[in-house]
Order: structure tokens, then sequence, then C-alpha cells
């Protein structure tokens, strides 16, 4: 057979004491945007309250390692500047930016308030940006080089004495992945951040270290790096961002399945018939060909976001709502993951690259014609594979995962079909029509959860018709939610790791999808890599992937 052969044609009020229980801490709070506003029937919301990210933590000082790169500008700042000013970080919070621009601080912050106004959800006010660029400063610096480390240090007792941080440390890498490793042993061996095990004293100033995705490019490396990381830092002082475990509808699946007693008896291989899970987006690679040619999007969405996906629907309720307790959980999740191996790749997964077409009716160029993307490149935009689920639950349930850039429009959900009842008395009723039920929860956008079922078409006769039941997040809480970084950006400072990813979670991950990786990166791969214009559904193969077992794939 030969690849790159079928063109598929096409048809968005403070708490007063930190995690660690200790006592009282000042706070500073800028202006908040609309706190408590009252609704238009003159109430106020009461499900709002449970909107506000309440907690305070311990001054602390974070650096940022990369500072002038794009997930600073586009995520890390604006959400920082969002905490201060909707809710109170500590007085003392300061931020040390480090790159290698030849930046003075305050061109560092006339650039971070160019972002901030650009990103962030609130609009930045003079008096909101004079407070919380109090705390900004700036190290230039190449990572490689130990001046770099001597003189951040410097910078850091600085800030601790100006500002009264306490020596408390957040270590943020918002650099190309290729400079984890050297900057994490250059923080151990200057002394900037200290090992602290399990039983370091509470009391001690903490040092931690945020690692972004993705930990390593395949099984091998992902190990050698949590043993380069676990060389300097404990596991407890690591958190690994996958940013889809702070949107707030990733959250709300377990909300939704362990906080109701309705769902969880039907959740099983008794009543379901598959599980589908979709992470559509309409943008292409948008300027990050570089870093999308080494990864695709097996690595970049599946091995990371769907696998967290996944196991927030299939795993098994923990007793606490705590690191561990859920982290074990999902471990345990993936380790019953049958994911394609040898033959089985061939005929589960499909993968595919876009080509020229139309987007929104924009027309977008093909991948390979991408800036930094290869012209003869065989990094894939689209994937799309059959799992199973080895356990008691969910033994011969099937789960479908398909993923891919440049699709019709931006739509991550989580379908769950069930099974047709066992015996239909309705005869004569429109019953060829039904639709078994179904319930889709929907990550964004539109954020919320319908249910699918049948219901009598009003009338003397007997007549059935599907219809659906729709919650909307934000018709019921009336607000959007805190972006995923700002949640996770405080939980790291308050020391609650229960989102983000454990080491044996990153491994069990990669090991899964090792062999399907091997196949796939094989010279003589027999997985072929099939064009699909930009702005349809992906190749025909995936629509076959699923239709082999008679099933359909939705169109959300
Ligand atoms: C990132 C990927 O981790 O997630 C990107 O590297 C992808 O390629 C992004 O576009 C999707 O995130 P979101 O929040 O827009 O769904």
């Amino acid at each position: 057979m030969t690849d790159l052969d079928t063109v598929r044609r096409a048809p968005s009020p403070p708490a007063t004491t930190d995690a660690n229980g200790r006592g009282p801490t000042q706070e500073f709070a800028l202006p908040p945007l609309d706190g408590g506003e009252p609704d238009q029937d003159g109430l106020a919301n009461p499900l709002r309250a449970g909107l506000q990210l309440d907690r305070v933590p311990t001054p602390c000082v974070m650096v940022i390692f990369g500072v002038s790169g794009d997930l600073t500008g586009r995520k890390l700042m604006p959400s920082l500047y969002d905490l201060a000013v909707g809710h109170p970080l500590p007085e003392g919070f300061s931020i040390v930016g480090v790159s290698h621009r030849d930046w003075s601080d305050d061109q560092f912050r006339a650039e971070m308030r160019e972002s901030v106004v650009g990103a962030a959800r609130t609009p930045v006010t003079d008096e909101g940006w004079e407070l919380f660029a109090r705390g900004l400063s700036y190290v230039r610096g190449d990572f490689n080089d130990p001046r770099t480390y001597a003189t951040l240090r410097e910078r850091l007792d600085a800030v601790d004495r100006e500002r009264r941080a306490g020596g408390n440390r957040l270590f943020y890498l918002a650099t190309s992945p290729s400079f984890y490793v050297p900057i994490i042993q250059h923080l151990g061996a200057c002394g900037i951040a200290q090992r602290q095990d399990l039983y370091a004293d509470p009391n001690e100033s903490w040092h931690r270290v945020v690692i972004e995705k993705p930990f390593g490019h395949d099984l091998p490396s992902a190990r050698a790096l949590i043993g380069e990381v676990a060389a300097v830092f404990s596991e407890r002082q690591i958190y690994r961002i996958d940013h889809y475990l702070g949107k707030e509808t990733v959250q709300n699946v377990l909300a939704f399945r362990f906080a109701n007693i309705l769902f969880e008896p039907v959740w099983n291989r008794q009543y379901v018939d598959h599980v589908q899970i979709t992470a559509a987006e309409a943008i292409g690679v948008e300027g990050r060909g570089g870093y999308y040619e080494g990864a695709g999007a097996l690595k970049d969405m599946v091995q990371s976001h769907m696998l967290q996906l996944l196991t927030m629907v299939a795993m098994e309720p923990p007793a606490f709502f705590n690191g561990n307790a859920v982290r074990d959980e999902k471990v345990k999740l993936l380790r019953s993951v049958v994911a394609p191996r040898g033959a089985d790749v061939v005929t589960r997964t499909v993968r595919g690259q876009y080509g020229p077409g139309f987007v929104g009716g924009r027309p977008v160029p093909s991948y390979r014609e991408e800036r930094g993307v290869n012209p003869e490149s065989r990094t894939e935009t689209y994937a799309a594979l059959k799992l199973e689920i080895d356990n008691w639950r969910w033994g011969g349930v099937p789960f479908y995962l398909r993923t891919g850039k440049a699709l019709p429009r931006r739509v991550t959900e989580i379908a769950i079909e069930f099974k047709r009842v066992p015996h239909l008395m309705f005869q004569g009723a429109g019953e060829q029509e039904l639709s078994p039920n179904l319930l889709t929860l929907r990550i964004q956008p539109d954020e919320g959860i319908a249910l699918r079922f049948a219901a009598k078409v009003p009338g003397a006769k007997t007549r059935l018709r599907t219809v659906r039941m729709d919650f909307l997040y934000g018709a019921s809480f009336g607000e959007a939610g805190p972006d995923a970084y700002e949640r996770l950006l405080l939980d790291a400072m308050l020391g609650d790791p229960t989102l983000f990813a454990r080491r044996d979670e990153v491994e069990t991950a990669w090991a899964l999808m090792q062999p399907l990786l091997d196949v796939w990166g094989a010279p003589d791969s027999p997985v072929p890599l099939h064009v699909y214009e930009a702005g349809s559904w992906g190749p025909d193969e995936a629509d076959a992937l699923i239709e082999r077992d008679g099933r359909t794939w939705r169109r959300p």
C-alpha cells in the first residue's frame, strides 16, 4: 500500500491559613473583577461561590525559566495576573523571570504587561498592574552557564529581604524540554534548590519545581528525565503539569461520577456499549512547527491529555480527593489499558496529516507548508485508535480516541453510549429511528453535560423520538471559571499535587504508547499516513476503524 495516498474531501474572602495549616497569612488583593455581583433578580447566585479559589498560599518567589517564551506570554503571566486580581496571593509573592533576552527589569515588566493585556481574563488597570509589577524582576542568562545561577541566587536573596518571601521557591520550567535537565542540575549544584523529602521540617521554607509536558519523547527518555529530576528533587517537590487536569470541566467528570448516586451503577460493561473521546482542534500548528515535527498528535495529545481524560472517565472511585488516592486509581486504570501492539496497530490505529483546505472559511496551507516543518514530513496531525480496558468494570467495552488539527471546529468531549434496551414494547412507534442513550461530557467549548433519551411525541398516537436534556455550565454558574493554569499554579504554590502527573503515571502512559510508537515510527511502517483535507473530520480510514465494529463517530 502506498501512503499519503488517500485524500479526504471536506464537507472553539480570602482564607487566612495556608495549605499546611500555618497561621494567618497577610494578603494583598487587587480589585476583584465582579466578586459577589448580584444576579438580575437581586440575589447573589450561590453557585458562584464554588468558583472562588479561596485558598491563600504562603509567600513565595516564582522563578520562571524561559520567561520570554510563548508559554509565559500566553498562559503563565496572564494567569498569574488573573489570580492576583481575583483571588488574593500572599503579600511578598514575587516573580523572577530568567531568559537569554537582553532586558532590564523595566523592559521585562513592559513586555509582561503587553502579554497580560493581550491574554488575561481581567482588564488591566494602571493601579492593578502597578501592584502586580512591584513583584517582577528579571535575570538575564544562559541556562547552561553556572554564572546565571550565581546571579539568580543573589537576586533571590535580595527579593527575600525586600519582600519577605521567606525562602519559598517555585521553579517553573517554561523552556524547551532540552533545557530541563541542565537547569535542574544547576539548581541542585549551586544549592538554590534543596531536596526535601517526606519528613522535611514543615516549618522550613519549601522548594518545588513545575515541569511542563512533554515529559520525555518516549519511554526511555521519560525514564531518564524522571531519574535526572529525582537526583535533585524528591517526588513530593515535583509538579508535572498536564493543563487538561486544570480545566474545570475535566475536574467535573469526577464530581459528576462520584458526587451523584445516579450514574455510577450504570457506568460499566453491563450498560455501556462504548466510549468515544474526541479532542478536535480547528487550528493548525500555529508557528510551533519546530516542536510539533518531533512530536505529532500521538505524543502531543494522546499520550498526555487524552489518556488523562480516559483515566477520569474510567478509573475506580478513590476513597479521598487527595494527591495519592486519586493518582493511585489513575495508575491502576492505566495499567489495565490494552493499547494496540504488533499486528493490531494496523487494524486499531489510523494516522493522518492535513493537506490544504479551508477551516471556517479561511484557506489553510498543508501541514508540510507550515513554518518549521519538513516539506516531506511524516509527522501525523491526526490520530485515531481503539483501546480496551482489561478489568471487571470495562472488559469488552471499546474506548475510541481521536484527535486532530485543522478539523472543522474545536471540540473536546467524552461520549458514553449505552446499550439498547433488551426489549422494546413500542412496535411501530418510530422505534427504528431511536438512538441509544448517550451521555456527553462536553469539556470545551460550550462546557456542559447532555443526556440523550427516548420520549413520547405528544399526541393520541404512541410515537417515540430521541430528545436531549442539557446542562450548560455557563447558564448555571453564571461566569467563566478560571483558566486551567490559574488553578494549577495556585495548587503548586499551595503544595497540592492532586491535579499533577505522578512519576508512575507518566511512566505507565509512555509504556502504554511505546509499542504503537515503535510501529508508527518504523521506516517501513505498515500503518499508512493518510492525507486529509484541512477542514474535514480526518481521514476516511478513521471512519472505517469504528465502522468495522458496527459503530460510527459522533459528529459533535
Ligand atoms: C497542548 C498541545 O498541550 O495542548 C497543543 O501541545 C494543543 O498542540 C493544546 O493545541 C490543546 O490545548 P487546549 O487547552 O486548547 O485544548
